[in-house]
């Protein structure tokens, strides 16, 4: 939710704050800005819409200086508009901030601290601006640290000052900010994107603690204000992931990662000879291993949709009774969690806030917790007590593609290894791997019918409504795919078990509302194509993803998708693919923003 990017050092800071915005968009992309420090002085700009409208306008202002911050916005406090847009001022123009998060004692600090000042937004990042400005007497740091100790809520700040031309100061808590450590220069961002370009050298903010960021050196504070020593940490993705590669849309890129992206999540980590999976960052003995009695997924969205996939792998392979949970209601409820239950906290940015909420509960509870997380070094990965890097690369595109196969592909590895402990025999645990091992080219072989799924969704541009339906581990796989659909095609679009067809949702069913059913040769099988016919009965159109060599399915429909054959637990990794690239042709051709949907960003660090 929204991106700051910040920048020290003697190049132009213009350019590098707009490339590094444009890498930070899917955070947020309502309205952005830029603040330069130069001579004395502080000069920002603003502008509603996404960051090719500021880049646009930046053009017609004289905006020099080698030190900056900016930001792009997702709208929580306040609407869309040029004053709501960060940075943000005091009553002078001399101090900017930009922030990420939520100040929630913003009404009070107003009421105790604010007498005089006028306020031009109805933000409470501008509430905040006021307070380091009454802080303020000659020095920066201290100013934000009097300012922060007010504040209830969270933060990713960045604040300049112009009798502080030099310094950037960057604060921590609850929203994530990375520092990039050049030569002779520093970066500052909510993630570590805009500075893939220029270093591979960071140093993460841990909560609580405040930066001092200048020409000469990086020092960092902690909440006691002492200074601390902090790592600093190599990256390992490069540049040239972050990039379109000549694909249309980043979604593009990333749905045709997958083949590439899945064996960077299966490398290393099992054993054909042993039957097993060998995942290190598990952290936990055998003895412990054999305590655990129940399995948790917490996760949202497409994150959740995977932890129900591992649902099934733990329950079929390591026989534990095993939950998914949607983190936003685990945390809210009275989850039934003790030291003999493991939870997966699965997350792709790995700062989503009920995800992270929902784990400190657990850990609280006193359960094994660990990571299932894609961005390197990020909150979730930093709180669980182990857990495992998906290794899928940078996601760009707000919606999740590539991040759900590896994070399925981690999860079906961990129930392998769970499995191992009592009912997988070596010879079994060698098959699954084996036919693992072969889903890579099998991805190919569903992209490879990118076309035929382009004419698909051509056929059926017109139509406002659909259902998905699925039975077994394709009831998620359905879940995944409706949600794809209707987030950036915005076709009305929802999931249901195969079973409960009968129970409501037939009821739907005409000429004019398709239904595409995930009908693959699995145990479902027959109860799969049951339904099919109710469906046909009801006359209402009906794509198919079947199995290749499935011809019978052509008397049902002559919309088939067929994927290649494998095991009925790595479906979901063929299965979905079909999905990803139905969704995505339907949003290229009804004109819609497909890196960017109206209304989401891609990392949700508030409630
Ligand atoms: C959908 C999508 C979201 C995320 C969800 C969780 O395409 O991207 O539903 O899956 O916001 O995000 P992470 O995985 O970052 O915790």
């Amino acid at each position: 939710m929204c991106g700051i990017v910040g920048y020290i050092g003697k190049k132009e800071v213009l350019p590098i704050l707009i490339s590094g915005l444009r890498r930070l968009e899917y955070r947020g992309y309502d309205s952005a800005g830029v603040a330069i420090s130069h001579a004395g002085k502080v000069k920002k700009i603003k502008s509603v819409g996404k960051i090719d409208v500021l880049a646009e306008k930046v053009k017609s202002v004289d905006l020099v200086g080698s030190v900056g911050i900016a930001h792009t916005r997702w709208a929580t406090h306040g609407g869309v508009t040029e004053e709501n847009a960060h940075p943000h001022i005091g009553c002078q123009d001399d101090l900017v901030i930009c922030h990420n998060g939520i100040i929630e004692n913003y009404r009070e600090l107003k009421e105790n601290f604010l007498k005089g000042h006028t306020l031009r937004s109805q933000t409470d990042t501008e509430v905040l601006a006021h307070l380091i400005e009454i802080f303020y007497e000659g020095d920066l740091l201290k100013a934000v640290q009097k300012a922060l100790a007010e504040v209830r809520g969270t933060y990713g700040l960045v604040a300049m000052h112009a009798a502080e031309p030099n310094k950037i100061i960057a604060a921590r808590l609850g929203s994530p900010l990375v520092i990039g450590v050049g030569e002779n220069e520093y970066y500052v961002a909510s993630d570590t994107s805009p500075m893939l370009a220029h270093t591979k050298n960071v140093v993460f903010l841990d909560d609580g603690e405040v930066a001092e960021i200048t020409l000469e050196s990086l020092k960092i504070y902690n909440v006691e204000q002492k200074a601390v020593d902090k790592n600093i940490e190599k990256i390992e993705w490069d540049e040239a992931q972050a990039e379109k590669q000549g694909f249309d849309h980043f979604m593009l890129k990333e749905i045709f990662d997958q083949p590439t992206v899945i064996k960077d999540a299966i490398r290393g980590r099992y054993s054909l000879d042993e039957g097993t999976a060998h995942l290190g960052g598990l952290n936990m003995t055998d003895e412990q291993m054999h305590q655990v009695k129940r399995v948790v997924m917490l996760a949202c969205g497409t994150a959740y949709y995977a932890g129900l996939v591992g649902k099934y792998a733990f329950e079929r392979l390591a026989g534990l009774p095993t939950e998914a949970d949607v983190a936003s209601e685990f945390r809210y409820r009275d989850p039934i969690i003790d030291k003999h239950t493991l939870v997966f906290a699965i997350s792709q940015s790995g700062e989503t806030a009920d995800t992270l909420a929902a784990l400190r509960e657990a850990k609280r509870k006193g359960a094994f917790v660990r990571g299932v997380v894609n961005v390197v070094g990020s909150t979730i990965a930093r709180e669980t007590d182990g857990g495992t890097y998906i290794h899928a690369g940078p996601e760009l595109a707000v919606a999740s593609s590539k991040a759900y196969t590896n994070m399925v592909a981690t999860l079906i590895l961990y129930a392998l290894q769970f499995g191992r402990l009592n009912r997988v025999s070596v010879a079994t645990g060698e098959r699954l791997l084996n036919a693992l091992l072969e889903i890579p080219e099998k991805m190919k072989l569903v992209l490879a019918q990118n076309d035929k799924i382009k004419s698909l969704a051509e056929k059926y541009k017109s139509y406002k409504n659909c259902i998905y339906l699925g039975r077994g581990i394709n009831f998620p796989v359905a879940l995944e795919g409706a949600l794809k659909l209707k987030e950036i095609s915005y076709v009305h679009c929802e999931a249901f078990a195969g079973g409960e067809m009968k129970h409501g949702p037939i009821a739907l069913l005409a000429p004019d509302f398709p239904v595409l059913a995930i009908m693959t040769k699995n145990q479902l099988y027959e109860k799969m194509r049951s339904n099919v016919e109710e469906i046909l009965a009801r006359k209402a159109p009906v794509i198919i993803i079947a199995t290749q060599g499935d011809d019978e399915v052509k008397e049902l429909s002559e919309d088939v998708i067929y994927i290649p054959p494998t095991m009925e637990l790595l479906e979901p990794l063929l299965n979905t693919i079909a999905l990803q690239l139905y969704a995505y042709h339907m949003a290229v051709i009804l004109g819609k923003d497909v890196d960017r949907p109206r209304n989401l960003a891609k990392s949700v660090t508030v409630e």
